[in-house]
């Protein structure tokens, strides 16, 4: 039997992953985060001193990385060469690194077939910002899910105020709308909305309100 797949794209601070958390746990699928796989690949190239826009720079060290996402009750880590970098990949310079290498095309490559695995094998909700364009096209349900960028930046200034990282709301506002353009503009697997997707806007929602508005539309579609 076939897996079922739920694809959410969107931009950063739009919810998806603490929505796609609670529905999965609703549901009883597993919760894939891709930002994470790019993070990872960002970490390991601020690591070594690689440019994280330098294309050729990048795409020469992918011989040496492994990425693995393994599922501790239902939780996601991502193991970079073997260590767990799950904490190491959220800090805001991993944000802007995994946006940088993310628009590389070799990444994407290296990355794609890690992903389609996952889904194959799983009954899951994947997050992305190409889950429902490229990675799977197929999928059964698509959503991508937006909102205001001042919302999106004031909720993730939030997080990073509780893990102790004291970036400015102006600060995080800036890195958000720079990576959101970047993430839209890129040639390659850009960010927007399959011709197939439910658009959902977050603003003014309650993460709550959120879970249970589109457990409810999912659940109408599977
Ligand atoms: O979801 P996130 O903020 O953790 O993602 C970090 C970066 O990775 C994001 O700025 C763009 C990139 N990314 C991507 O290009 N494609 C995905 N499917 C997921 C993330």
């Amino acid at each position: 039997m076939s897996s079922i797949n739920i694809a959410i794209d969107g931009p950063a601070g739009a919810g998806k992953s603490t929505v796609a958390k609670g529905i999965a746990k609703k549901l009883g699928y597993i919760y894939v985060d891709t930002g994470a796989l790019y993070r990872a690949i960002g970490v390991f190239a601020l690591r070594k001193g690689i440019n994280t826009k330098d294309a050729d720079g990048v795409s020469a060290v992918l011989k040496d990385i492994t990425v693995e996402l393994k599922f501790v009750d239902g939780v996601q880590k991502v193991f970079l060469c073997g260590e767990d970098v799950s904490i190491e990949i959220r800090t805001p310079e991993a944000s802007m690194a995994a946006s940088n290498v993310s628009a590389i095309p070799a990444v994407r490559a290296f990355l794609l077939d890690l992903q389609r695995d996952i889904a194959k094998k799983n009954n899951c909700l994947m997050d992305g910002r190409d889950i429902g364009t490229v990675v799977l096209p197929d999928a059964q349900i698509k959503i991508f899910m937006t909102a205001d960028v001042e919302e999106r930046a004031m909720r993730r200034y939030k997080e990073l105020q509780e893990k102790g990282i004291n970036d400015s709301y102006e600060q995080v506002l800036e890195e958000m709308k720079e990576r959101d353009y970047q993430d839209s503009n890129r040639p390659i697997a850009p960010l927007k909305p399959a011709e197939d997707s439910v658009i959902f806007d977050s603003t003014g929602h309650t993460l709550e309100q959120s879970i249970d508005e589109l457990s409810a539309l999912i659940g109408e579609k599977i």
